[in-house]
């Protein structure tokens, strides 16, 4: 079969090509240098620099609102697409404020791998460990990157030590480094038993120089630098600490490598790691775990929504991640939840501000549907044959507000923006006859999602409201008959998700413990990951 002018086997290859990835990472271990120095080195763009958002640099990160303009950080998201060898990247941008993580939570289930952040002198942060806890539980293989090597950090075997402990994930470097933390010469490829000398270029900004070195050479050349990296490279192979693709995949060990951002050392080498270890995009599951073959008909499925990107372009935009077959501008495919058909004229590749019309797509690539007001994160899309992938988790809240219309008479643009905000996932909202439609709460995984939700509510539903805090910090899910015990419980209260889920809402992990103690029949089950 045929998919328009690729046949199946054009479609496999193009699938096999692909590498869909995030960079998972705590604020400030480098990103977005990161992201910037790969994009340089696959030359996407000619300088680094292009898609960062600081100051005095060109922002295209999507810094769509004011408020994210005066913070200086990301709320948005998007992807970044580029070729490097034969592979095409799809970069899948992940916020990085450790306050707003809800989203980058939800793009997770659009990657199918994770290079994961580590500044060399911080080790494991809690941002960090957060989003591995997400790609562990959905098998996401992990790449891990020390970043930060050319500044005074922690050992590289210390390192070791910290990721295994932390995330069970045996590390099996891929090259070790020349020079310790804050003397970053180069790397020992433990493969090949060459070493990789780099050289500074002007500010970064170009691509650095490496030079390849035999072992005899570079013994001369750093003396005691190399004979220890050649020193504890043995240690790690005496531990088996060696790269194993079977495990990797299965999520039990990383690959790691040793990186400086800023300085480009090391970019190359994590390109070369995701084209020849990272898994294609492949058979994706859907609801009944049945698998779509890539080359079935179109198929993909919402992962995250965004509205009011740009004052000049009001819309709403749907991201799709491609699972099957060929993804071609102006097909009218079905909107697998209502069966309803979706016109695909508007889709675009969005990167910050700069827009691409696409005009095709393959597996494992990111589509941004302009107008998509009837899409929703999780919804799947199709052609022809009909698939639905499992639906997107929603994470555990852990910040809780009352929401209120400042202004009576606008209760119906209220209302509108409450849900509005609710599709997108901004914000859950949970209701219940005590408060009324009033008042609903919203609950969120980080205050500023808060901020957000009132500053859209504000400006772009015209409907001004009050927020008012809540003393909760924990939600767990629970059942109709556990409702009137809980109910005389004092700080505990019980509401309804949107999606139909009944929350009981505790002030913290005690108060949770004595409930659960005194009623030890009560369903309170955590909100995990699904
Ligand atoms: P993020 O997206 O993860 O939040 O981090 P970002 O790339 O913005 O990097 C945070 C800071 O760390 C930046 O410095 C950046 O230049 C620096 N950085 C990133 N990678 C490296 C590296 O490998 N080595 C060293 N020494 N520094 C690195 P800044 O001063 O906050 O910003 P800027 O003025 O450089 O933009």
């Amino acid at each position: 079969m045929t998919s328009g002018q690729y046949s199946d086997k054009d479609i496999r290859h193009e699938a096999s090509r692909r590498r869909t990835f995030a960079v998972i990472s705590h604020p400030d271990a480098g990103k977005s240098t990161t992201t910037e120095a790969l994009a340089l080195h696959a030359r996407a763009i000619g300088q680094a620099g292009a898609t960062h958002g600081k100051a005095g640099r060109r922002a295209t990160v999507s810094d769509w609102m004011q408020m994210e303009q005066d913070r200086g950080i990301s709320i948005s998201s998007a992807a970044l697409q580029f070729e490097y060898r034969d592979a095409v990247f799809n970069l899948v941008d992940t916020p990085g404020h450790a306050d707003f993580s809800e989203d980058t939570y939800r793009v997770l289930s659009a990657v199918d791998c994770a290079v994961m952040l580590i500044d060399a002198a911080k080790g494991l942060e809690a941002q960090t460990m957060k989003l591995f806890e997400v790609c562990a539980h959905r098998n996401i293989p992990i790449i891990t990157v020390i970043n930060k090597w050319d500044r005074p950090g922690l050992d590289a075997l210390e390192l070791m030590d910290e990721v295994q402990q932390r995330t069970g994930l045996l590390p099996t470097p891929i090259t070790w480094p020349v020079g310790q933390s804050g003397d970053f010469r180069g790397v020992l490829d433990r493969t090949s038993g060459e070493y990789t000398k780099y050289t500074r270029t002007d500010g970064g900004a170009t691509i650095a120089g490496e030079d390849t070195y035999t072992a005899e050479a570079a013994a001369d050349l750093e003396g005691d630098a190399w004979t220890t990296a050649v020193d504890e490279s043995d240690l790690l192979e005496m531990e088996d600490q060696n790269h194993d693709q079977e495990t990797f995949l299965a999520g039990k060990s990383t690959p790691v490598m040793f990186a400086s951002a800023v300085l480009n050392f090391g970019i190359h080498k994590l390109l070369d790691l995701l084209v020849d270890l990272a898994p294609p995009a492949e058979a994706r599951l859907d609801k009944d775990d049945e698998p779509r073959p890539v080359d079935d008909p179109f198929s993909g499925f919402v992962f995250k929504v965004q509205a009011g990107m740009d004052s000049n372009h009001r819309d709403r935009l749907a991201y799709i991640r491609v699972c099957s077959g060929v993804f071609e501008r102006g097909t009218v495919l079905t909107h697998a939840s209502t069966g309803k058909p979706f016109a695909t004229k508007y889709a675009q590749q969005v990167f910050g501000r700069d827009r691409d019309v696409v005009d095709e797509a393959f597996p494992g690539d990111v589509v941004g549907l302009v107008n998509a007001s009837a899409l929703r994160v999780g919804d799947s899309l199709y052609l022809d044959k009909k698939v639905e992938f499992p639906g997107i988790p929603t994470f555990s809240p852990e910040h809780f507000m009352v929401i209120r219309a400042k202004d009576s008479s606008k209760y119906k643009q209220f209302r509108r923006g409450i849900e509005q905000l609710d599709h997108e996932g901004v914000i859950q909202v949970l209701r219940s006859d005590l408060r009324g439609d009033q008042a609903p709460v919203l609950g969120a995984v980080g205050p500023m999602q808060f901020e957000v939700a009132e500053d859209r509510m504000t400006n772009e539903f015209n409907a001004p409201c009050t927020l008012e805090r809540l003393n909760f910090s924990l939600a767990r899910r629970t059942t109709p008959e556990c409702v009137p015990t809980l109910a005389r419980e004092r700080s505990v209260e019980v509401l309804h998700r949107s999606d139909g889920e009944l929350l009981a809402l505790f002030s913290d992990r005690w108060r949770l413990q004595g409930v659960q103690k005194n009623h030890p029949d009560l369903v309170l089950e955590p909100l995990v990951v699904s």
